[in-house]
This record gives structure tokens, C-alpha cells and sequence, in this order.
């Protein structure tokens, strides 16, 4: 084992190279292919940066118009599709439909597999148009059916978002007309999750489409590595935390006097980073959003007064200044989906939907790259050196 470094967590493994998106934790700067996120958050639109995440450059007019033609004309699931959201229990959690549904895409086939080592083609572009469509139907459809409500069909008059907003919302005799700053704030939450390199769940993008597996499996399963409350989870977990404070299960300062405390097993949600450790520049811009949103829809939302309270004291306590603790994209995210009516389940699924571009990016950088090889880290063994099988009845 002398030649085996043990890093738990890969911490300080580099397991890839890549051009996608750069990241400085210290001085929390985020850059997709190069443009600083702020100007992004400024002046781009989700459909926009998510072209420019897999294609690498902004799009022309034109080709910004055919991507929007191909989400649209790829809205629509195959009607078999439904008999599988039947298959679900009404409440079942949405992001096990989502991971379920999006593998399901892989047995409704056209070329999935296409990205080559010379890079991917038209027909790779396509798919990518097509799963980043779908992705938006099936997350609608797995609310509806956790809800018990009637599928509604993506109205192809209507641009990525609303047309979500459309299919979560309305009724078959009354169609849902999102206003703009909901659909502006969403907007903004799907661009700032669109990548963060090598985060849980899009390390499991590269794991799984190292064996060769197809995009719509790869996908799949960072589903699952998004749905935990350490990662996309923690969208949830954050109101959970804030709601529980406000309805006096604990007070804020039992919270963070319990965060501080190991041996209690609780964390402070939407605190805390990998690889930021001063801020994170999502946080930055989502935390003026919810200001604006919350203003614009003059929602008073006591859940905020809890968070800026919980921000405050953190930010000045020795424990949280020393392991340099500060408010993730997760922390304001979820206030912002609650003000704009996303319900809470949904909050993680939304980011899967935003994360999507980046993990087929991801997915196609690995696939071009002839140095990609096999995931297969390997480990430190504890176990027993050698023991002897022992028959049944003798054992004690
Ligand atoms: N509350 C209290 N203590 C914390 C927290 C927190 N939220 N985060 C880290 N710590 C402590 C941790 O206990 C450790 O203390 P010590 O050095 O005394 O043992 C120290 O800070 C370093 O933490 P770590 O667990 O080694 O850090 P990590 O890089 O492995 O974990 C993290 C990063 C984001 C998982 C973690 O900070 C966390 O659990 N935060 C809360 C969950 C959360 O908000 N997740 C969203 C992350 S951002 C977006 C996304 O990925 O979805």
C-alpha cells in the first residue's frame, strides 16, 4: 500500500483536466469557459449559457435561435413515458422519478452515444438539446405526479422557463402566465447552477460515463449524488433549518451553538465549501436577487429575517471565521424558490435542471479526451490479513 495516497473525499486529487469552468476558491471567482459569472448573472440568459458551457464560445443569433427550436421541438415526452409516472406512488419524491425518467430517455434511443475521441458532432449537439428539453417536461411531470395532477403539454409559444413554469402550474382549463420577475429570478437561479466542475454530482457524470456508459445513465445517477443534503439537497435542508427556527423548534442561536458542537451531528445548511473560503460569488448574487425578488412580489417573508440573523451571527463567530464558513448558492436559493411558489420538494430537482448543461458538457469533454481511462481509485485495506472459513455450525 506504500504507493496509494489516501484522500478522502478527493480533497487534493486532480482526477481531470478541463476547459469548462474555472473556479478560484480564495479569491471566489467562478468563470464559465472564461466569462466571470457576474457578467453572465448580468446579461445571459440560462438557454444562452448553457449552449456556451457545451459548445465553448457564445452562440451567434442564429445558433442561439436553433437551440431554442430544438428545446422546443423536444419538449414533448413519448406518451409511454406517462404509463412509467403511473408507476409511482402519488408523493413519491420527485427526484427519484427524475433520476428513474432521464435513465428511461437511454431506451427511447437515437444516437445517445455519439460523442467521439475527435469530439462531438451535430447529431451529439442534438441529444444535449434534447436532454436539456426533456429534463425540464419530466421535472413537471414528476411534480404533477407527486401531486396527483394531470400532466399538462409544453406549450411550444413559450421560452425554456415559463414553458416549465407553464407545465408545473396549469390547469387543463387554465393556463399559468408566470410574470416576468418569476421567470426572470428563475432564470437566475438555473444559469448560476449550470456548472462547478468536479462537484459530487458531476464527478459522478465522469465516473459512470467513464465505463462508457451512455449520458442519459451518467446523468441518471449524479441525480442521485445531487440529491443528498450535503450537495443539491441542501437547498431543502437550509428552509427545513430556517422554518424549523422560525416555529420555534430552535432558536438561532441554539442552531449555530449546535453546528459548533460535534458530537450533535448538525450542521449549519447553506454553510461552508469545498472549495470556496471567502465567499461564494453565487451566494453574492443570489442574496441581492432575493432582496429584489422578495421586494418586486412584495412577499415579507420572516424566513429571510431568520437567515440574515443566521448569516449575521455566523459570519462574526471565532468558529465559523476560522474554518472560513460562509453562505453557499443553497443558503438563498431556496428563500427565492419559495417567494416565486416553487414548492419545497422541487427545490433540488430545480438545480438538477440547471447542473444538466454542465454535466453533459462534462459528460462529452471526458468522452473527446484520449486520456480519459477508467475511474477506479483504489484504497487502503483494514481489514483482516487472512482468516479461516468456518462451517456454519461451528461458529461462535
Ligand atoms: N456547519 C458547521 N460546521 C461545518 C459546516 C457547517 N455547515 N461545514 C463545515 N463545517 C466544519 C466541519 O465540521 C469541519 O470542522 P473541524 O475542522 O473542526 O472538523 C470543518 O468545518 C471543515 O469541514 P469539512 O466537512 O471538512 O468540509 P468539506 O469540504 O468536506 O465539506 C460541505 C463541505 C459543503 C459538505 C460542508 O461545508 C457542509 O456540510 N455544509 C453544509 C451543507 C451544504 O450547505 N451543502 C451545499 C454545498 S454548496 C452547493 C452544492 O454542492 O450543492
Amino acid at each position: 500500500t506504500g504507493l496509494i495516497t489516501l484522500d478522502p473525499g478527493f480533497g487534493n486529487t486532480g482526477a481531470c483536466t478541463s476547459a469548462i469552468t474555472f473556479i478560484d476558491g480564495e479569491k471566489g471567482i467562478l468563470r464559465y469557459r472564461g466569462i466571470p459569472i457576474e457578467q453572465l448573472a448580468e446579461n445571459s440568459s440560462f438557454t444562452e449559457t448553457a449552449w456556451l458551457l457545451i459548445h465553448g464560445r457564445l452562440p451567434q443569433r442564429q445558433e442561439l435561435d436553433l437551440f431554442r427550436e430544438q428545446l422546443n421541438r423536444h419538449a414533448p415526452l413519448h406518451e409511454a413515458f406517462k404509463h412509467h409516472f403511473e408507476g409511482f406512488l402519488v408523493d413519491a419524491p420527485p427526484m427519484a422519478m427524475l433520476s428513474a425518467m432521464i435513465n428511461t430517455l437511454s431506451c427511447f434511443p437515437r444516437r445517445w452515444n455519439t460523442a467521439t475521441p475527435a469530439g462531438p458532432d451535430e447529431e451529439f449537439y442534438e441529444e444535449a438539446a434534447r436532454l436539456i428539453s426533456k429534463v425540464r417536461t419530466i421535472a413537471a411531470y414528476s411534480y404533477r405526479r407527486s401531486m396527483g395532477l394531470p400532466f399538462i403539454y409544453p406549450d411550444p409559444k413559450l421560452p425554456y422557463v415559463a414553458n416549465f413554469l407553464h407545465m408545473m402550474f396549469s390547469m387543463p382549463y387554465e393556463q399559468h402566465m408566470a410574470s416576468p420577475e418569476v421567470v426572470e429570478a428563475l432564470n437566475l437561479i438555473l444559469l448560476l447552477h449550470a456548472d462547478h466542475e468536479q462537484n459530487c454530482s458531476t464527478s459522478t457524470v465522469r465516473v459512470v460515463g467513464s465505463s462508457q456508459a451512455n449520458l442519459f445513465a451518467s446523468c441518471a445517477a449524479a441525480v442521485g449524488a445531487l440529491w443528498g443534503p450535503l450537495h443539491g439537497g441542501a437547498n431543502v435542508a437550509v428552509l427545513e433549518m430556517l422554518s424549523k427556527i422560525h416555529h420555534g423548534g430552535i432558536s438561532a442561536d441554539q442552531a449555530i451553538k449546535l453546528a459548533k458542537d460535534p458530537k450533535s451531528g448538525f450542521r449549519l445548511m447553506g454553510f461552508g465549501h469545498r472549495v470556496y473560503k471567502n465567499f461564494d460569488p453565487r451566494a453574492i448574487i443570489l442574496k441581492r436577487s432575493a432582496d429584489r425578488v422578495l421586494s418586486q412580489l412584495g412577499v415579507n417573508d420572516p424566513l429571510l429575517d431568520v437567515a440574515r440573523q443566521l448569516e449575521e451571527k455566523a459570519l462574526t463567530d471565532p468558529y465559523f471565521v476560522e474554518r472560513k464558513l460562509y453562505p453557499n448558492v443553497d443558503f438563498y436559493s431556496g428563500i427565492i424558490m419559495r417567494a416565486i411558489g416553487i414548492p419545497l420538494n422541487m427545490f433540488t430537482v430545480i438545480f438538477a435542471i440547471g447542473r444538466m448543461p454542465g454535466w453533459i458538457a462534462q459528460w462529452a469533454e471526458q468522452h473527446a479526451d484520449p486520456k480519459a481511462r477508467i475511474a477506479r481509485p483504489r484504497q487502503v485495506y483494514i481489514g483482516n490479513t487472512i482468516s479461516d472459513y468456518v462451517p456454519i455450525d461451528d461458529r461462535r
